[in-house]
Formats: C-alpha cells, structure tokens, sequence
C-alpha cells in the first residue's frame, strides 16, 4: 500500500533501522524496486530526483501515476519523494500527484542563502503536510565531477552549524556529509563515523545517506547504526540494469524485441534491491 516517507522513516528511526529509498527512472525501476523490497519484506521509498524529471521531458506526473498504482498494489508499505530539488513549482507538483516528500537541495549556497531558501521550501512543504529533507555540507558528485574530490576532507556538515540549520529552516530530516559521494560506480567510500556520532548528538531530527551505492555493506550498517535513518541508493540500480542489458545484448546480437533485455535489467535490479534489503534491514 501506499504510505508516507515521514511515517517509514518514523517507525525505521525507533526500531534503530533505516529505510531504503531507490531512485526511479522507468517503469522497469518502480516494478523491480517493489518486486526486490517484497522479497525481502521491508518497507521502501521510491524516489524521482530533478534530473530524472528532466529525462522524462520536465513531467512528473507520467511517471509518478505509475509510482502510486504499483505502490497502492505492493504487498509491502511504498512511499514516494522528490528528491535534490530546487525548482519550487516541481514541489507543487510532486505534492500534487501523491508524493509525501521531497528532498529540497539548495547545498550548493553559502549557508545564509541555502537557510533563507530552505525555510522557504519547508514553510510551503509544511503548509500542504509535505515532509522536507534539506541537505548541508554539499555531497559531492552530483554534477559529474570527479567522486574522488567529492569525498575529499573538506566536504563535510558541521555539527554545530547543522544544529542551528535544523531549528532555523524547520526542516524535518537532515542530509549529511560524512564522506560518500554520488554516482560512484565502486563500493570504496570510508565514512566518518565519529563526525556522524556528533552529528547524531547534535541534531534531533532523521539523519539521511546520500551517495549510499558507493558505500561497502560495513559501512553501511555501521552508518545506520551510527543513526542514519534514511539511506539513498541511485547508482546501484543503474549498474544492475545496465550491466544485465550490456550482457544481455552480448549473448543475442539479433534481438529485436525489447521486453527481452528490459526484463534482464528490471531482474537485476530487483535482485540489487532484494539484496542490499535484507543485508541492511531485519525483516
Ligand atoms: O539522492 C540520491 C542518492 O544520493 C543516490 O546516490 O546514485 O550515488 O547511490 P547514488
Ligand atoms: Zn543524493
């Protein structure tokens, strides 16, 4: 059925857990996601960042129609959010079709703007019962830079700024950097879990991974143990996907028909998912 991300992160935070939010692009990720969270029996969030509105011609509402007919038919709990946004009337949008989250990311602004701008998102999310993530500490490699830098020392969230950044913009979760980065294609990120045990002490709200395909399973219970209750997956899935069709394609030069590599792709992401489910989550 479908639910709340407020409500999934809630419950996944007092049973000291995390839930799994997988970003979608096709149809193929919204049914593999949900085929891989059911077999392994937990709760998921499906989410749909900025850019993947931009692929689907800047709409949100194809793909988010299909998000809440597969959600309102899974055997297990589906919440939907909007995830690194910046656009205001994308928030509209999203809050419009069924989603009951978004991710506002204004990271990339100097504090004071990324604060004023911020409390705005979360004033206007609040208004219509949207629960907001903001994001502080930019996390790096969303633009195609190079991981590597992204997870250099510097790129970090301040203990004592992400206090007065939480109370300030009233947001209701808080996106960290603790040393991963987006769209790593190896599982070689270290986190710093001491700066996460800070961060943990100093802020009350859910505290949320992002970059979590370049993260190795260690680290990852490790980080939800440490109080990440919210753990962000996209890469992952677009390795499955693309190296089950890349395979796929090898062994059958002359296929034509294409439900046959689509369902290796939608397959393999649902084993990914399944996977790193019930190794992160006790069903
Ligand atoms: O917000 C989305 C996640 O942070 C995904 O990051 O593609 O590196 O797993 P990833
Ligand atoms: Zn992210």
């Amino acid at each position: 059925p479908l639910t709340t991300t407020g409500d999934l992160v809630t419950r996944a935070r007092a049973a000291r857990t995390a839930v799994l939010a997988f970003n979608i692009i096709t149809l193929e990720h919204i049914e593999a996601v949900i085929t891989g969270a059911e077999s392994a029996g937990v709760p998921v969030v499906l989410q749909v960042s900025e850019n993947a509105v931009k692929f689907r011609h800047g709409r949100l509402l194809p793909l988010a129609r299909a998000a809440v007919a597969a959600a309102e038919r899974a055997a297990v709990p589906v919440a939907l959010h909007l995830d690194h946004v910046r656009s205001h009337a994308l928030l509209q949008e999203a809050a419009d079709a069924g989603f009951s989250s978004v991710m506002y990311d204004a990271s990339h602004l100097p504090y004071a703007d990324n604060l004023a701008s911020t409390r705005a998102a979360a004033d206007r999310a609040h208004a219509q019962g949207i629960w907001i993530e903001a994001e502080l500490g930019e996390i790096g490699g969303k633009g195609g830079e190079a991981p590597r830098d992204a997870h250099a020392p510097g790129a970090r969230t301040d203990p004592t700024e992400a206090r007065a950044f939480v109370t300030d913009s009233r947001v209701d979760a808080l996106a960290v950097a603790v040393g991963s980065a987006h769209a790593m294609t190896t599982r070689t990120a270290a986190l710093d879990h001491r700066l996460l045990r800070r961060l943990r002490a100093s802020v009350d709200v859910p505290l949320v991974l992002h970059g979590s395909s370049g993260v190795p399973d260690g680290e990852l219970r490790a980080a939800v143990a440490g109080g990440i209750a919210k753990v962000n997956i996209g890469t992952a899935l677009n390795l499955a996907m693309t190296g089950a069709i890349r395979d796929y394609l090898a062994a059958h030069p002359d296929a034509v028909d294409s439900r046959g590599y689509l369902a290796v792709g939608r397959e393999a992401m649902a084993y990914a998912v399944e996977r790193i489910s019930s190794m992160l989550i006790p069903a």
